[in-house]
Parts: C-alpha cells; sequence; structure tokens
C-alpha cells in the first residue's frame, strides 16, 4: 500500500452520496470518444477520465463512438465532430482556442438533442489540460449543470529542471534519491516516472530537463549511443502527457567525450560535433526540446576559456538545434565565484545584467535566456532581477526554485507562492507603467518569440514525492501561477489543500493558514530585512551568521558593531541600483522610499535606524525572531488538533516535521538574537531570554 501522499492532489475522492455528486450519473454514465487505448496526450486525457469518472461514481462510464439521443460527456478536439465546433460551443470562428487552450460547457439540449457536457481542447494537450480540469471540478464537488469555462496557458514555456545525477544523487534534493536514475542508469522503464509526468500535466507543465545542470563526466555522455535509448524511452513517457524532453548539456562536451581538442564555439569542429549530435538526439527523440546550458558559472566550462563570450556560446547550440525546431535555455546565473571578501566595491548582484545586457540582440531566435528570479540566489527574499525585461530583442524565461534550498529544505512549511506571486507582480517600468514580470513572461511587453518559466523541482523518491506532505503545495503552485499568474496565492492553496485533505473545514482552515503564514515565518527567523546569507556554509540550512562572511562567494552582510546591510547604492555603494528604471532604482536609492522588506539588500545602516514601522533595526530583529518561534508553536498545538481529522499516517509524518522546525526555529531564534545583542550591545526592549 503507498503512502497516501503519493496521490498527491490527484488522490481526494468526494464520497459518491454527497448532494454535489447525485447529479454526476446523470452526465457521466457515458463517455463518447474516439480516443480510447490511443498513445498520446488525447489518448491519456480519455484514460484519465474513465479512471476520475470511476472513483467518482463508482462505475466506468460506457463508451461510445457517437452521441445519440441520451446525456454524455463528449471529448475530443476542437471542431472534432459537430458536437465540439465552434457552433455548439458558443465560439464564433475567428476565436479558435489556442492548443493548449480548452472549453468546457454544458450544453442544454434543444429541440430534443440530449443534454450533454462539451470537453474540447485545441489540441490533444488542450483535452489533457482541460480532462485535469474537469476532474479537479469532480474531485472538488463542483456542480455540472452550468459549465462554462474557456482556458489557455498565460505563458508559452512552462518548465520543471530536475537536478538530478546519474548516481541517485539530487543536487539541492531534500526528497529522498532520484526516481530517474541509480547508479549510472537511467531509470527507463520505472513507473513512478510515468506517475510524476501525470502530476506534472495536471497542472499544466510542458517541459522538463531531466538531469542536473551541473553535468558531469556520466551525464554528458547522455548525449551519446549509450543513453540515448535511454532517453528516448523516458521522452516518449512525458510525450503521453504533452510534456517536451530537454537535456541539460556539458559545454565542453566534445572536448571532454575527447572528440575534438578545443570547445571554442566558433571552431569548425565543434560546430560540426553539435550539428551531429543534434542529428543523433533528434533521430531518437523527434520532439526533442532542447538544451538547458549552465556555462561559465560556478566553475562549469563556457565559451570565456576561448575568449568568446555568451552569446558565441548559445548561438553555436542554437544553430545546431534549429533545423528541428528545438531551442537553448542558456542560464544567466553567471557571477565571480571567487571574490575577495575585502573588497566591497565587487557586487555579485550586478553580475547577470553586467554579463548580459550588453550582448541583446546578439541572440538567435532560439536561444532563450534562463534568469533567475533574483540577482543573487533563490534567498528568501530578494528584488526582482534587473535583467529581467531588460533585454527587449533576447527571449527570457524566468527561473524560480521550488526545491526548498535556502527555505527551510522541506522540513520547514515553507509556500513559496506568495513570494512568486510578488515577484510576477512587480512592475519593472521597463516599458512604461505596467511593464509587470508577469506580462514581460507572457511575451505581452515584448513579441519574445520564445518566453514563460522554469523551475527546479523538489521531488525525489521518498513516498510522498516530496519529504514533507505540505511541500507538494510548492509543485502544485507552481504550475498553477504560471498557468494563469492572475489567480491569487491564498486560492492555489485552498484549491490544493481541497484537492489533497478533502473539505473538512478544521483541515481547510489548518493547512491553508499554515501555507499563507509559511513564508513571513521563514523570513522572520533567517533574512531580516532583505538580508540573506547567514546559513551554514555548503547546507543552507541553519544559523551561520558569519559562515559566508569571510568566504570567496560574494554574499556579505557587513555586520559590525554599529550596524549592518550592502550599500547597493549608486551614490556612495556598488551602483547597482542603476541596474534598475529610474523610476524603480530611485525606489531602492532612497533610504526613505526604500522597502522595509528590501532595506539591508539596499543599504548598510546603524542598528537603531528606525524602520517605516516605528521600530529600530535591532528592535525589529529580536521581535521577528520571537514572533517567528511563537508562531510554529502555536502551529504545533493547531496541528495536534487535527488529530482524526487527518488519516493517521499523514498527521505523524507532519507532526514530526512539525517538530523539526519547531527545534530549529528556537535555534534560529537564538543564534541570531545572540549574535546582533552581542555585536551591538543593545539590549531586547522586551528583556526577553538573549545569551
Ligand atoms: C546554487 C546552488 C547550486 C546550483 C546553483 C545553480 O548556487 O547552491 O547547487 O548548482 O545554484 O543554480 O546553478
Amino acid at each position: 500500500m503507498k503512502n497516501k501522499g503519493y496521490q498527491a492532489w490527484l488522490g481526494y475522492r468526494i464520497p459518491a452520496e454527497q448532494p454535489a455528486t447525485a447529479r454526476y450519473g446523470h452526465y457521466l454514465g457515458r463517455l463518447v470518444t474516439s480516443l480510447e487505448g490511443r498513445q498520446g496526450p488525447g489518448g491519456t486525457a480519455c484514460a484519465e477520465l474513465l479512471e476520475g469518472i470511476e472513483a467518482s461514481l463508482g462505475r466506468r462510464p460506457q463508451i461510445l463512438g457517437e452521441l445519440d439521443a441520451n446525456p454524455a460527456l463528449v471529448i475530443g478536439v476542437l471542431g472534432e465532430t459537430a458536437e465540439l465546433g465552434p457552433d455548439a460551443l458558443g465560439m464564433k470562428t475567428p476565436e479558435v482556442l489556442p492548443p493548449e487552450g480548452y472549453r468546457i460547457l454544458t450544453v442544454r439540449g434543444q429541440s430534443g438533442g440530449p443534454d450533454y457536457i462539451a470537453l474540447a481542447g485545441g489540441s490533444e494537450s488542450g483535452l489533457l489540460y482541460g480532462a485535469f480540469h474537469f476532474l479537479r471540478l469532480l474531485r472538488t464537488g463542483a456542480g455540472l449543470e452550468t459549465l462554462d469555462i474557456r482556458e489557455a496557458p498565460r505563458n508559452r514555456l512552462r518548465m520543471i529542471n530536475q537536478w538530478d545525477n546519474m548516481d541517485g544523487s539530487v543536487e539541492r534534493g531534500y526528497a529522498g534519491r532520484s526516481i530517474f536514475y541509480k547508479d549510472g542508469q537511467v531509470l527507463a522503464g520505472s513507473q513512478r516516472i510515468r506517475d510524476y509526468a501525470r502530476l506534472l500535466a495536471s497542472v499544466g507543465i510542458n517541459g522538463i530537463s531531466i538531469n542536473n545542470v551541473n553535468v558531469h563526466r556520466t551525464e554528458t555522455l547522455l548525449l551519446t549511443e549509450l543513453y540515448l535509448p535511454d532517453v528516448a524511452r523516458v521522452a516518449a513517457v512525458f510525450r503521453d502527457y504533452g510534456i517536451r524532453l530537454y537535456l541539460s548539456v556539458n559545454y565542453a562536451g566534445p572536448l571532454e567525450l575527447g572528440d575534438t581538442d578545443t570547445a571554442d564555439p566558433l571552431d569548425p569542429s565543434v560546430r560540426s560535433w553539435w550539428q551531429a549530435k543534434a542529428a543523433e538526439v533528434y533521430r531518437y527523440v523527434p520532439d526533442f526540446g532542447g538544451f538547458l546550458v549552465k556555462a561559465d558559472s560556478e566553475n562549469r566550462p563556457g565559451p570565456f576559456t576561448y575568449g568568446r563570450d555568451h552569446a558565441d556560446g548559445a548561438n553555436m547550440l542554437a544553430g545546431a538545434l534549429e533545423p528541428y525546431g528545438g531551442i537553448v535555455l542558456w542560464r544567466c546565473f553567471v557571477y565571480n565565484c571567487h571574490q575577495d571578501w575585502r573588497d566591497r566595491m565587487t557586487d555579485r548582484a550586478r553580475a547577470a545584467y553586467d554579463h548580459f545586457k550588453p550582448l541583446d540582440g546578439r541572440f538567435k531566435d532560439n536561444v532563450i535566456l534562463q534568469i533567475k528570479n533574483g540577482p543573487m540566489d533563490f534567498q528568501v527574499r530578494e528584488p526582482v532581477s534587473p535583467l529581467f525585461g531588460a533585454m527587449a530583442h533576447t527571449n527570457q524565461v524566468m527561473e524560480f526554485q521550488i526545491t526548498q534550498e535556502y527555505t527551510g529544505q522541506q522540513k520547514h512549511v515553507c509556500y513559496l507562492v506568495p513570494q512568486w506571486k510578488q515577484v510576477l507582480d512587480f512592475d519593472t517600468r521597463l516599458a512604461g507603467e505596467g511593464s509587470t514580470v508577469k506580462r514581460i513572461a507572457a511575451g505581452e511587453v515584448y513579441p519574445y518569440a520564445y518566453s514563460g518559466f522554469a523551475a527546479v523541482s523538489n521531488i525525489g523518491d521518498d513516498a510522498n514525492w516530496t519529504g514533507h506532505h505540505l511541500a507538494q503545495a510548492n509543485l502544485y503552485g507552481y504550475g498553477r501561477l504560471i498557468w494563469n499568474p492572475e489567480l491569487e496565492a491564498e486560492e492555489i492553496a485552498d484549491e490544493w489543500t481541497r484537492l489533497t485533505f478533502g473539505p473538512e473545514p478544521a483541515v481547510l482552515d489548518t493547512v491553508k493558514g499554515f501555507l499563507m503564514e509559511s513564508w513571513p515565518i521563514y523570513e522572520k527567523l533567517t533574512s531580516p530585512l532583505g538580508v540573506g546569507w547567514m546559513v551554514t556554509p555548503h547546507y543552507h540550512y541553519g544559523p551561520d551568521v558569519d559562515g559566508y562572511e569571510y568566504s570567496k562567494w560574494g554574499t556579505y552582510h557587513f555586520s559590525d558593531c554599529r550596524g549592518m546591510g550592502v550599500d547597493r547604492t549608486v551614490a556612495t555603494g556598488t551602483g547597482y541600483t542603476g541596474q534598475y528604471t529610474p523610476e524603480v532604482g530611485a525606489v531602492y536609492e532612497d533610504l526613505e522610499t526604500c522597502p522595509d522588506e528590501l532595506l539591508l539588500f539596499f543599504h548598510h545602516v546603524p542598528y537603531t535606524h528606525r524602520l517605516k514601522s516605528g521600530k529600530t533595526v535591532i528592535q525589529h530583529i529580536y521581535d521577528t525572531h520571537f514572533e517567528g518561534v511563537e508562531l510554529v508553536e502555536k502551529w504545533r498545538s493547531a496541528w495536534l488538533a487535527l488529530e482524526g481529522k487527518v488519516d493517521a499516517e499523514r498527521f505523524s509524518e507532519v507532526r514530526e516535521r512539525l517538530d523539526v522546525q519547531l527545534e530549529s526555529a528556537c535555534q534560529w531564534r537564538d543564534v541570531i538574537n545572540t549574535y546582533f545583542y552581542r555585536k551591538s550591545g543593545i539590549p531586547d526592549a522586551g528583556s526577553r531570554t538573549i545569551y
């Protein structure tokens, strides 16, 4: 028997005797389709509906080739039959569905015709997304009498990046080992991969890269005959779910495999190696998505070695993929990771913009720059990367991190959708007011050929996928949010909780409450006022205030006996604020207007500096740390009160994690408070215990 968490948000069933579901039988006893048993997303949609309806109704629908005089659910691609035609669906002809869109409509039988529910996709993929939407309705007990839904994803690329290595380890993985690899082998036939594809498709993901961006020796071989047959098998699994497969590649692949004696992107031998490689990959995987590349970043090879730049490197790979419609996702996580901490003017936050902005317009159309949401590295709080949207002539996707590297490693609850939501709503002002990140990503500000989102996955082979049951909400939320960036974080939390734990009000309120409070709690405990990096080096869990302070990584807070923070102003600091548009830069530049939550990211201030909240910086640090622990204590009692309302397995697994979270919260509180008390000599106004 699998863990209760294995079904994730696809498991809950409204009990058949509920009033909401009483009339389901009217429509769902019969399914009109030509897709049963077929391969591809259409066949998958049909299979999902059959299974999901059977689970809700207690019996499998009868399959029919055509609609007759009786009510039914009719599924297919728009226009496939008269019942699924634009007229029947109330869509005027030019107003067709985009391929990944869908329409769900309850059609009332007119002039003797039957009642039916039409579920039509703009393509088979659209149909699959529609099927999952429809099943969400069933799983939450929605009525079916007046459905009138029309949806399409706002973003073109909706990607997941696995950071899995072929030895079975997962870089920054907190949920067990890889589901893709074990001991140097691809687990190509694994049911687990299929179940994962299903989870991803159910929230609209359409692309996945299946190996770590740090591509080492064994993974370099993924592009060779040795592993391509396995890669093709994995691609076929994802294809059934409308998801294209990508690989992370080693920029110096041809050199490291001994096939060339250079990796210079302008060298003809290198170019023809990649051309031949692309041809070979497409023989195995005809719909291969393309390459994800981490080059000249954290000691990975890249074009700099040969005096070339990122455009030279990316264009060379893009040229090889171009004949097949493939793309290159070129990461912008490029900075000096051998910095001298004594040098206060070199600012890692500036690096991506300084490297890439001058290259705008030089990249081929099938190159997409992949830019982390903040200028540093997935910290609890960062401003939005000034590079995002700053290159009007270069395709871009934004990269989020679902895996909780810096946000509690799936031991703490940390629901990240509110953080992402703030990023999406941020107005860059790059093309005037309203140039929000979400509009740029959707290609609505500049006509990017490709744009959207990528994110680092948080799953592993743990029985419940994500280690912490509540961390599933981040994977779910990522998919839902990038499908429709107008959804509210709380709406998504509500949806996920209902689908995962059912509608019991006490459970719903408590779990939703945890999710919504969780990121603020983690911020209170670990990252006051936009300062990051006070974590144990390398592991990034638990406090070590000076762990990165005298290191080469460019990650400092500069605390001394008087104050703390990084001066990134143009006037007296590193000049980073100058990378934003003048309107945005001015807000951060001025101590008066800089938002409290980013104060120490942009300014070095005395501990006695007064915040907009009226508190001093030091008192804010003390207060937030005491509050953080108090909130986790409250959570613990709230969870204990749910005993008997949540199944025993998930109840005790979550309780165990909450104990770990509480212990860690106390450690954060005491270490941070004590450190800053000893540095500043200023006591807590509340005279609470500090060591
Ligand atoms: C972070 C993370 C690394 C990762 C890197 C990246 O630095 O700690 O493990 O490789 O980001 O995004 O490439």
